[in-house]
């Protein structure tokens, strides 16, 4: 259940997609952009992050400095200082109870592609890390249907030797009017 006047808490994605739509396999990302580690911290700081089970298994812990709501139908699932949640819509209360807790202005959904899916339409902003690679995985990202989101940030990435592929930074929100 939320607490009454933070349900306009906004949503915003925070995801880095591969051209082909690919967001990771085998449950690991399929690059090497530190640029992008550091992005996605900068972006998250302060604030609480929604990830599925699976994404939240491949980092391996809840992330220092967030507070992490974990999205599972296991009711066996206990992660000390972990939010569990067993359902979106469940994450998505206990994420906007926290933000107001925590004096943050937005929920980030973390991923993975599961959670991008069931997310996508709730979303006010998508903060994509566009990879300039097509790699193989088992994870994507939904399309982003331009009638529906309008592209507001563009830069292309200073790759540097950390960074094994080129990438560039994008912002799109919800367009107002379809
Ligand atoms: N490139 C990026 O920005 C980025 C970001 C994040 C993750 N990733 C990658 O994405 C991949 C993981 O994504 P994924 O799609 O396989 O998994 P995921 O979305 O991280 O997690 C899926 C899990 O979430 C839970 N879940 C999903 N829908 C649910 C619902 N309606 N109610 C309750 N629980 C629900 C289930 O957990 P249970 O099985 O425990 O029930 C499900 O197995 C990895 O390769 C990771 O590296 C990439």
């Amino acid at each position: 259940m939320s607490v009454a006047g933070t349900g306009t808490i906004p949503l915003t994605i925070v995801a880095a997609v591969a051209r082909n739509g690919v967001i990771g396999g085998g449950n690991a990302l399929l690059w090497r952009l530190s640029s992008d580690l550091q992005r996605f911290k900068a972006l998250t700081m302060g604030k609480p992050l929604i990830m599925g089970r699976k994404t939240f298994d491949s980092i391996g812990r809840p992330l220092p400095g967030r507070e992490t709501i974990v999205v599972t139908r296991d009711r066996g699932f206990s992660v000390p200082g972990v939010h569990v949640a067993a359902s979106i819509d469940e994450a998505i209360d206990i994420a906007r109870d926290r933000a107001t807790a925590m004096g943050a202005p937005e929920v980030i959904i973390a991923g993975g592609g599961e959670i991008y899916a069931l997310t996508m339409d709730r979303a006010q902003r998508l903060v994509i890390t566009h990879v300039e690679a097509q790699p193989e995985g088992d994870a994507h990202f939904p399309a982003i249907d331009p009638e529906v989101w309008k592209q507001v940030e563009f830069a292309t990435g200073n790759q540097t030797a950390k960074d094994e592929v080129p990438f560039a930074f994008a912002v799109y929100e919800r367009a107002g009017n379809r």
